[in-house]
């Protein structure tokens, strides 16, 4: 059967600036009681609050909404779970501290810079143009661009802090074996753009992939198993969390366009404050005080510069996958359980 790429027209038809495109068809969950046919607002079922949260920078579950989409069945999103003060330190890991070495980044190809945020102020000012070339960091098991395989040569250790982010959310929405292996920090300015791809490259298809966003808005496309289909686009704010699992999993997906947002959460001062240490047990992080002190430094605007300029005009989109099977401990690994 010849397949039509209908995909590709919708995606042109939100990237262009002339004509401008209407929004009347995007999915917006600012206001959802709108979308009645299109979204369901569903309850986190059976939860028990998970002390963690709090030292991740998350809400009460209770203040969660968590929506499904009734044309892309196995997709979820929460509209941002975060306090202002998780916001900060999520976009600061992103920045400051995910691209040092040993993980890698899109310009290491140009130049292998051990610490490029350190590289951005080197003589006291913003080196624009190096913080624009940055386009991707790779955490874990890394996505090679150009094989799309993984292997267990390529890869290095995966953040402590964002594998308990993913495993507290990963249990509230009843993932409780979901363990993040890799992940793509991507990296957008207002004129970026992500085209249509699936995520196929891990062993574990089954496994759902959680993608955090941070900053400006981006309307993310998402259509069927090929390019056939013609994707439904939805708005994704700063702090929200996407959930591709089941059929949603494989699905065509990718990001048109970038929108300045009128809002700004890491600065909403009625939401920031201070989180405080308590007897709870991390499972991956190592350093409880570091975690606290880590947050907690955030929440003087006036440390927060350099993050907050940056931004104003770009998009943070931490995508996390399980790689291997639950059976596995690396990609050579083959306890199969059918023995
Ligand atoms: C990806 C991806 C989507 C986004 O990294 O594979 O699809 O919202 N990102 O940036
Ligand atoms: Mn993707």
């Amino acid at each position: 059967m010849e397949s039509v790429d209908n995909f590709k027209g919708i995606f042109k038809y939100y990237k262009s600036n002339k004509p401008k495109p209407s929004f009347d068809d995007v999915i917006s969950l600012v206001d959802p009681s709108k979308l009645t046919d299109k979204v369901s607002k569903m309850t986190l079922s059976n939860i028990t609050e998970d002390n963690r949260a709090a030292l991740l920078g998350l809400r009460k579950t209770n203040e969660w909404e968590l929506y499904s989409f009734h044309d892309h069945p196995g997709l979820f999103l929460i509209k941002n779970p975060f306090t202002a003060l998780g916001q900060r330190y999520w976009i600061r890991k992103c920045l400051e501290t995910y691209p040092r070495k040993p993980n890698k980044l899109n310009i290491d190809i140009e130049t292998l810079l051990p610490d490029w945020w350190a590289k951005c102020f080197e003589t006291g000012q913003c080196n624009r143009q190096l913080q624009k070339k940055l386009r991707w960091t790779t955490l874990g098991y890394h996505h090679n661009w150009d094989t799309k395989i993984y292997t267990d040569e390529n890869k290095t250790p995966f953040p402590e802090d964002l594998a308990e982010l993913s495993d507290v959310v990963a249990k509230y929405l009843g993932y409780s074996c979901f363990r993040a292996e890799a992940a793509i920090v991507n990296y957008y300015h207002m004129d970026s753009t992500l085209s249509a791809h699936t995520d196929h490259s891990e062993v574990n298809l089954e496994a759902p992939l959680f993608s955090f966003s941070f900053g400006q808005t981006a309307i993310f496309l998402i259509g069927g198993k090929d390019k056939s289909r013609e994707p439904s686009a939805i708005l994704v704010n700063s702090g929200d969390v996407m959930i591709m699992s089941k059929e949603a999993r494989l699905c065509y997906h990718a990001v048109p366009k970038i929108l300045s947002s009128e809002l700004s959460p890491w600065d909403d001062k009625e939401d920031l404050c201070l989180i405080s240490d308590d007897d709870t047990l991390l499972r991956f992080i190592s350093d409880k005080t570091l975690l606290v002190s880590s947050m907690n430094k955030n929440y003087k605007d006036s440390v927060w510069t350099k993050f907050r300029d940056y931004m104003k005009e770009s998009r943070i989109n931490m995508n996390v996958r399980q790689v291997l099977n639950e059976t596995q401990n690396s990609l050579t690994d083959y306890h199969f359980n059918d023995t």
